[in-house]
């Protein structure tokens, strides 16, 4: 295999995937002959090269470096200095993976990943295809990073270029929080836990809930995500994808080739909010400035980059209704927030909690099932246990599987699924259309000034607005 890496000195390159590849090849998981190609703008040696990749691996790899191999796995990366406009750049390369492929005897089976500015993908797909890179004896598979589109249109003209080059099987469209263990494993945990899926019935669920908070603000990506916002940049991709897996469970059990079929139908059934309602059902917000561990932060207006008078939210909260035999009447609850108390990505499962009216049974409240995703993972459940003496109760957690150290990062599970040519943790086309026509109303609601931004500090759970949402319902967050 090639693996041709558009956008080779960028920080995702650095931070994610040359450690993902280096820990693939210390397990064994690359092919037996492989070569990397890295491209970008600026000229670079393959020594110098190969000394920033080693300089990643150190910092970044979640196993350390090992001498006794580095050289061996350094000596697989070329470099090649591209422009994505100019014809001479696809026939030079075309040349290069060629020679590799003779020279190191590795099979033309070529993967093309693109960590690149949205603008160029165009340009590159079609020049692949025009110059015959895409013209191999064995697969080519294409690797994309998002974001996929701004808007429903601009994500089909996206979609639209690249299947020019490369059929719906051979793109595989990241969406990282699909390559979280906790997720890649959530179907067998439960196929192998008779007692979870059993839990997970209808009948006794209230409702489920989406948390993915971060501590982090804007950073240095005000560019993009002052134009993006919460609901690009996490809404439409991530917490999304979350909804379609977590609702997938229930009732049957799945084999892979059917899951994102499935996934299909959920996102289907995801109940539209027309733009006159979303002010009922979403709160968006905007961090002020606060306070985290302790330590005082800036505002969202205050950050660099990022325009005083900016509308963008960094909040988002929602009341989601599945029009799904499934999930009938049990709402499902997302929200995503920069800037919060802590750093946590979970999905909670409240059960109905029966209100008997007895004395006996005292400060009892509803079980919850936790599947804490990030920063840790496990699986919980919590139940009520009677003090001993007296009638009252208090919750206490039962861990069901607690994390191990060292796990294979989302990057590494990914490539290691697009070598194999394993779909099933990739986005679909069809998801990724029907999640931005569900989005589409809420821009809209953006747009028109229909949905108020609601002020939040920074280091606290979000705006109160997104409180009340909840209460509406008798619920609160978890
Ligand atoms: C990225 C977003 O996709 O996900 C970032 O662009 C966000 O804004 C990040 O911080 C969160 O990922 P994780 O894995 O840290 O939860």
């Amino acid at each position: 295999m090639t693996f041709i890496l558009f956008g080779a000195t960028g920080d995702l390159a650095k931070r994610k995937l040359f450690p993902a590849l280096y820990n693939l090849y210390l397990d064994d998981k690359l092919p037996a002959s492989f070569s990397i190609i890295g491209l970008g703008r600026k000229y670079s040696s393959d020594e110098d090269f190969q000394a920033k990749v080693e300089k990643a691996l150190r910092a970044y790899s979640r196993r350390s470096v090992q001498l006794s191999n580095l050289q061996e796995f350094l000596a697989k990366f070329r470099y090649f200095t591209f422009d994505a406009t100019i014809k001479e750049s696809y026939t030079q390369l075309l040349e290069l993976v060629e020679t590799q492929e003779n020279e190191l005897g590795i099979p033309q089976n070529r993967l093309f990943y693109l960590s690149v500015a949205p603008s160029l993908v165009d340009v590159i797909t079609t020049s692949l295809h025009s110059n015959g890179l895409d013209q191999n004896r064995g697969w080519k598979r294409l690797i994309i990073e998002k974001p996929f589109g701004s808007n429903v249109e601009t994500a089909r003209q996206l979609n639209h270029k690249l299947r020019k080059t490369f059929s719906e099987d051979e793109i595989y469209r990241i969406d990282h929080y699909l390559g979280k263990p906790m997720v890649q494993s959530l179907n067998t945990l439960i196929l192998a836990n008779p007692v979870l899926d059993s839990l997970l019935d209808q009948k006794l669920i209230s409702n489920v809930q989406i948390t993915a908070s971060e501590i982090v603000g804007v950073e240095t990506r005000a560019d993009y995500y002052d134009k993006a916002g919460a609901i690009r940049d996490m809404v439409q991709n991530h917490l999304l994808q979350l909804v379609m897996t977590a609702a997938l469970y229930l009732p049957e059990n799945l084999t892979d080739n059917k899951t994102r079929a499935k996934k299909t139908e959920i996102i289907e059934s995801l109940r539209p909010i027309p733009k006159e309602e979303a002010h009922l059902h979403v709160v968006r917000g905007q961090y002020e400035a606060g306070e985290i561990h302790d330590t005082p932060v800036i505002g969202y207006k205050e950050e660099p980059g990022v325009d005083a008078s900016s509308q963008n939210d960094t909040y988002f909260a929602a009341r989601l209704a599945i029009d799904h035999p499934a999930w009938e009447g049990i709402p499902f609850y997302i929200r995503t927030g920069k800037r919060m108390n802590k750093k946590s990505t979970q999905i909670v499962v409240e059960f109905k909690h029966k209100m008997v009216d007895s004395t006996k049974l005292q400060g009892t409240s509803p079980n919850l099932l936790v599947l804490e995703i990030s920063p840790n993972e496990s699986i919980s459940l919590r139940v009520n246990l009677k003090e001993a003496s007296g009638n009252q109760f208090k919750p206490v957690w039962i861990n069901f599987s607690t994390n191990s150290e060292n796990q294979p990062e989302a990057y590494e599970l990914l490539l290691f699924d697009a070598i194999l040519g394993d779909p099933t943790f990739f986005a679909h086309w069809r998801e990724v259309e029907l999640s931005w026509e569900w989005i589409e109303p809420l821009l809209n609601a953006y747009q028109e000034n229909l949905l108020p931004l609601h002020p939040y500090r920074a280091g606290s759970t979000g705006p109160e607005a997104a409180e009340g949402l909840l209460q509406e319902d008798q619920h609160k967050w978890w």
